[in-house]
Formats: C-alpha cells, structure tokens, sequence
C-alpha cells in the first residue's frame, strides 16, 4: 500500500519506518528541507533506540523515501497520515492546532479529482479534530474548484513511549482506529494486517516479541472516542504516577518503603504492576500537555476536571521534594554544591521537555547553589535550552561527585548502576545521595557510609 506521513518528527519518523518494515511504501514530509536531506542519508536528529539503524536498512530498499514536496509525497498515496506537533498554546493550556490546521488546508489543495483519500490524524488532537480537518480540506477543495475528490478523515493515535518506540510500535497492546467510512477502515485494516497478525521478524538484534504476544487487538470506535481514548489514557498513566507518588510521600511519614508497597499493590490484576514507580514526578513531552488538553476540553465545555486538576498540580510539586529532602540534611542549600545525575525526563532518551530536572535546576539556582551537571546525552541540549544559567558541566559522574556536599539521582540511566561508588563517596565532600527515582542499590550505599534518601523509602 502507498502511504504518506506528513511530518517527520518522532512520530511521523517511528510511525513511517515502521510501516515500511511492514511492507508498505512510506513517503515522509517535512517543510523542513534540512531535516529531509539528512534524512535521506539515514540520519535522524534525536535519540531513539534501533530508529536510525532501522531507517537506513530501509532507505536502500526504496520502501521509505523523504520529501519536502506535498505534492510528490500524495502522488500515489491513498492513505495520508498527519503526524505534525500539536504543541500546548502559551498561557492557555489548550492544544496549538496551527500545524494540523496548516497541513489540512494545503492536503485539501494537493488531493486530485477521481481518488480516493483516507487521511489519519496520527498526531495527538483534540476531540472533534477529525471534524475540523474534514471541513479545513472540503474549504480547499471549494477554493480551487477541485470537484470529484473522495476521502474521509479518521483517527488513529499513537501510545509510544520514548526510547521504548519499536517495541511500542511493533508489539502494542492495541491498535485504536475511529472512522465513519468503510472503505476508510478497510484500507486501515490492510494497512495494519501484518501487525496485527505479527507477521513479520525484526532483526535479531532489535527488542524480541514479548512471549506471549498473538495477534494485536484492531478495535474500532467513533472518532470521537478514538480521540478521546488517547487523552484518556495519559492522563490515567500520569495520574496513576502521581498516585503512587502521593503514597510515597505517606511512606516518608511513617517509615514505609514505598517500592514493597507498590509491589504488594500491583500484584492485585485489577491496579497492576505498570506506572507505580515513585519518583520526582513524571515529565516528558506528552504527559503535561496532554493533561492539559483534557483539562482544557473539559473546561471549554464549563466542567471542572477537579481530579484532573489536581494530579497536575502535585505532579510539579513533588519535583521539589528532592531539594526538601537535601534541605534536610544540609540546613541550607546556599553556597552548597549540588550534583545533578542525569538530566533528561527518563533514561534512554535525549529529550529535555518539561524534565523535572529543569525545575530542580532553577530552584537551585534561586537558593544560591553552585550546580553541577552531567547527562549521558542531554548535556548540549541543556546548554543550547538554557544558555543563560550558570552551570558548571561536568563530562561523567565522577567530575560531578567532586566537592559536592549532595547528588540528586534524576534520571535512571543504567550506566549509574555500575559506578565505583566507592570513588564517588570519596570524591564528595559530603556523601549525601537523594535518588530520585529509587533506582539505586540503597544498602551498598549505605554500606559505604553514604547518607541515602529515596523517594517514599
Ligand atoms: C508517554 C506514554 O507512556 C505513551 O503511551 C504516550 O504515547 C506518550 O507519553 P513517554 O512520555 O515517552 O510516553 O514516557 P513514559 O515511559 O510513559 O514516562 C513518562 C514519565 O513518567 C517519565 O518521566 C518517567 O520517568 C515517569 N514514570 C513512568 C514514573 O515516574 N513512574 C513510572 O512508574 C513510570
């Protein structure tokens, strides 16, 4: 099948070169001219495990090609899938639907007359986007006279996670797909045919098929509530975070390891072992934004999402509680040197959206610490982000811990496991460790002599 995404972000880029995987001929836009170039020679612009080796296995093969030329990219397409950023709108919280509205408009002047088109909202929209899109495309069409022109607009939204992108895009839980017209879901359903009966092999060394994976649920809804069902599910993962976040806290109040407590929890099938890792909060690209998008939608139509709400708030503030608890043991942070390992809002990837790590660098800053930094990856983004902050960035976890009189764990990279923390303890000035993320080996540490602080524990 010919398919066309428009956009080659993380989305655009995971969701083209998967279905090139999977047989189909993919044909990727991007107004960016540069980001197409490059992409032309296999080169991708952000981290994400087996993507860029996955893309040059397929460039040579002909099956994926890169274009800044709309017209070339719908040629032959006849489903068209728009996976552009819908950013949250300064000061609102709303959705920023310049690009969707953008990309519509110009599909609508590209479709040719006697076709049938199937255009994907593949990006994360608003309820009632198919709607506008529809409209936005049937306008363009009127202005240029284009007569004769078929095609629906369906809904389909993505749940990868960075850094876990190829075994969330080749071994989902589910595939959501909202579209009134038959003819539409038949091509998604074709188009979709050899995932859902997991037909085909990655290469040996990409991420194996979970064991008891068969065949991927195709489950179809009104696109309305295929719309819906993606903010709903983030705002549910993000929410359960913030939960066993609030539970972490109590744990800290009266002597509970939130870890064994969270293990005794998820082992009831109805909660669930997944997202119950308590931490200094989640971040991330989509979480906020598409908490506040549901928020938004909800208020737009005079509801109070009080629940909603409320999880938001108190997952920014838990970032905090890393710097109570080094307020704890130092008194005050002023003139104090504070290591931060790890920057970027979870391990494996390279992102620095609304990192926790950001906030806790900012209040450090206004408490009068001297802040140090290292990130296997983030470290030119933080510096290309914030040039303008007072940092000094260190090249591994070693030049950090010296003279610190505290390190904060923020991100669980698995190279922080296998430290000489021995080292790290002799390097510091004084061996106060708050982990973030309770990831590390808490009674080595101590064994050490290390003054440990986890969250909840
Ligand atoms: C998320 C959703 O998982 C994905 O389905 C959606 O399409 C995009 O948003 P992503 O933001 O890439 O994916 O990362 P995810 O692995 O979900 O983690 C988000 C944040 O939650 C991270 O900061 C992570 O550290 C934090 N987290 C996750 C926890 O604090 N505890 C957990 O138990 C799980």
């Amino acid at each position: 099948m010919d398919v066309a995404v428009i956009g080659t972000g993380y989305v655009g880029l995971v969701t083209g070169a998967s279905f090139a995987f999977l047989g189909h001929k993919v044909i990727c836009h991007d107004v960016d001219k540069a980001k197409i170039e490059a992409l032309k020679k296999g080169k991708i612009t952000f981290y994400e495990p087996y993507l860029e080796e996955l893309v040059q296995d397929l460039l040579p093969k002909q099956r994926l090609l890169f274009t800044s030329s709309l017209e070339e990219a719908l040629a032959k397409s006849e489903v068209i899938f728009i996976a552009v950023g819908t950013p949250t709108a300064p000061n609102t919280g709303a959705v920023d639907m310049t690009y969707v509205r953008q990309v519509a408009r110009q599909i609508g002047k590209t479709l040719q007359p006697h076709r049938y088109y199937l255009i994907v909202n593949k990006s994360t929209v608003p309820v009632g986007t198919h709607q506008l899109v529809e409209g936005l495309i049937q306008q363009s069409l009127s202005e240029t006279g284009t007569e004769k022109v078929n095609f629906a607009v369906a809904s389909n939204p993505e749940f990868l996670r960075e850094g876990n992108a190829i075994e969330d895009v080749f071994y989902p839980d589910r595939i959501v797909v909202g579209c009134h017209c038959s003819q539409g879901l038949a091509l998604l359903k074709t188009l979709y045919e050899p995932l859902i009966e997991q037909k085909f092999n990655l290469p040996s060394s990409f991420p194996a098929r979970p064991s008891k994976m068969s065949k991927v649920p195709f489950v179809q809804f009104d696109p309305i509530s295929s719309e819906l069902i993606k903010y709903a599910s983030n705002a549910f993962l993000a929410t359960k975070i913030t939960y066993i976040n609030e539970i972490a806290n109590i744990c800290d109040l009266v002597g509970a390891d939130v870890k064994d407590v969270a293990l005794g929890m998820g082992l009831d099938q109805r909660i669930g072992s997944a997202f119950l890792k308590a931490g200094i909060g989640w971040g991330g690209s989509c979480f906020g934004k598409d908490l506040r998008g549901l928020i938004s939608e909800a208020q737009q139509r005079g509801y109070s999402p009080d629940l909603l709400l409320a999880s938001l708030k108190k997952n920014y503030e838990q970032r905090y509680r890393a710097i109570y608890k080094l307020q704890e043991e130092l008194k005050t942070l002023r003139g104090k040197k504070i290591g931060l390992l790890g920057l970027t809002f979870k391990a494996k990837t390279d992102d620095l959206r609304d990192a926790p790590a950001l906030d806790l660098i900012e209040r450090l800053l206004l408490l009068d610490s001297t802040v140090k930094v290292f990130d296997p990856l983030a470290m030119e983004e933080l510096q290309r982000l914030r040039p303008q902050w007072p940092l000094v960035y260190e090249q591994n976890a070693y030049d950090l811990a010296e003279g610190c009189h505290g390190l904060i764990l923020v991100t669980e990279w698995e190279q922080f496991l296998s430290l000489d923390w021995q080292k790290v303890y002799e390097l510091m000035k004084k061996p106060i460790i708050v982990d973030g993320r309770n990831f590390l080996d808490r009674q080595r540490l101590e064994e050490i002599g290390f003054v440990y602080s986890g969250m909840g524990r």
